[in-house]
């Protein structure tokens, strides 16, 4: 995120001595994913950010796949997915593809007992169900129905929640999650006519630092595989930091949308880009006001992308029998448009209460053994009337 935030104690100038009122050296680390050249920060630590004291095995949560190549719609009840009091076992791959892996989870308790840190991925949180708080060491994020998390790699976290009812919407991006180039000037600033902007987004808060010495268990995934680590000092040990890498969260219905006299285009809902795909938020709004307008989408080819629609609430206007929670996947190579009667019924509409996430993968998706538990069989041919 090109914001520049500070939060705590830091000396005037990077790269300098640095000591407590007891004359030892803070620590510095610099804190980014992208080498020297992409956003970083620069973290004061307590104590080196070094101090591993022992290592487990590492174990696998690699998705099996269970479809390799597909040219079928599809659709999955996400919000089915089994409740689990494991943060990690509790998160289901249900896509994968070489950018990005989509799931769900349902964690019914808070991660308390060890540290994660995914060393593999970005992660886009969707809030679905539950509220709590994300703590990291840049501080803390409440979060709460209709928030996007943004967690960039490598940060160590610990999610908390208020109660056990919790559905995550998880998308891990193996390249940065980023807001759209277009909706930012050159200097980086929101653009007038992008759908939210600065004062929209949930910054870290509340910077404490932890003084503790013991055994910090972070469980760090990378390539699949879940490494135990334990630490020396709590990974919270920050006395301050500054820069523009850190997590952040958006609430979808802070996404202020766009609209005109006749239909517009998916674009018009983006709201984060990655590599090789977009995620689009499709929220409550006055429908086209032509006195012709067809406001239900015009079937389109996509012939580029495969289009995952996960529905969060309303009623969707395009889709019939569509369910909270359910999933649309929709291949790249087969045109889409809405079920039979929506076009009819959307004439003359003024408003429509939906909530959805879209979730465009440029390059087609495989999909895991653990989706298949929860597929509606026949979904392909839903368009037949
Ligand atoms: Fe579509």
């Amino acid at each position: 995120m090109p914001i520049y935030q500070q939060a705590g104690i830091i000396p005037h100038k990077r790269h300098i001595v640095f000591r407590n009122a007891n004359g030892n050296l803070y620590h510095e680390e610099l804190f980014g994913t992208e080498g020297f050249a992409g956003t970083s920060s620069l973290v004061y630590h307590l104590y080196p950010p070094t101090m591993v004291k022992d290592h487990g095995k590492p174990y696998s949560v690699r998705p099996e796949i269970a479809i390799e190549d597909n040219l079928q719609a599809r659709s999955y009840m996400g919000y089915d997915v089994e409740p689990n009091a494991d943060y990690i076992q509790s998160r289901k791959t249900l896509f994968v593809n070489d950018d990005m892996t989509i799931g769900m989870a349902a964690p019914t308790k808070s991660l308390t007992e060890y540290f994660f840190k995914n060393a593999d991925a970005d992660e886009m949180i969707f809030v679905h169900k539950g509220t709590g708080v994300l703590k990291t060491m840049y501080g803390h994020i409440d979060f709460e129905y209709g928030d996007y998390l943004i967690i960039p790699r490598g940060t160590v976290y610990q999610i908390h929640f208020n109660d056990a009812d919790n559905k995550l919407l998880i998308v891990e991006s193996f390249g940065a999650i980023e807001t759209p180039e277009r909706y930012r000037n050159k200097y980086g600033q929101f653009l007038e006519t992008s759908p939210f902007c600065e004062r929209d987004l949930k910054l870290p808060k509340n910077l404490e630092t932890i003084d503790e010495q013991g055994d910090f268990l972070i469980q760090i995934k990378k390539r699949g595989l879940i490494y135990p680590y334990v630490y020396e000092n709590h990974p919270f040990d920050v006395i301050g930091w500054d820069g523009c890498c850190y997590p952040y969260g958006f609430s979808i219905l802070n996404f202020e949308p766009l609209t005109g006299r006749i239909h517009m285009p998916p674009p018009i809902h983006q709201t984060f880009q990655g590599r090789n795909f977009v995620i689009c938020s499709f929220v409550p709004r006055m429908y086209d006001y032509h006195p012709d307008a067809i406001p239900a989408p015009y079937h389109h080819s996509n012939i580029d992308s495969d289009e995952l629609l996960y529905y969060v609430d309303g009623d969707f206007m395009s889709r019939n029998n569509i369910k909270k929670g359910q999933i649309t996947l929709h291949p790249g190579g087969l045109p889409h448009g809405p079920h039979p009667g929506a076009i009819e019924r959307s004439i003359g509409k003024k408003a429509t209460n939906e909530l959805a996430v879209m979730i465009d993968p440029f390059n087609p998706v495989k999909i895991t053994k653990e989706a298949m538990k929860y597929e509606f069989e026949d979904y392909y041919q839903s368009w037949m009337s």
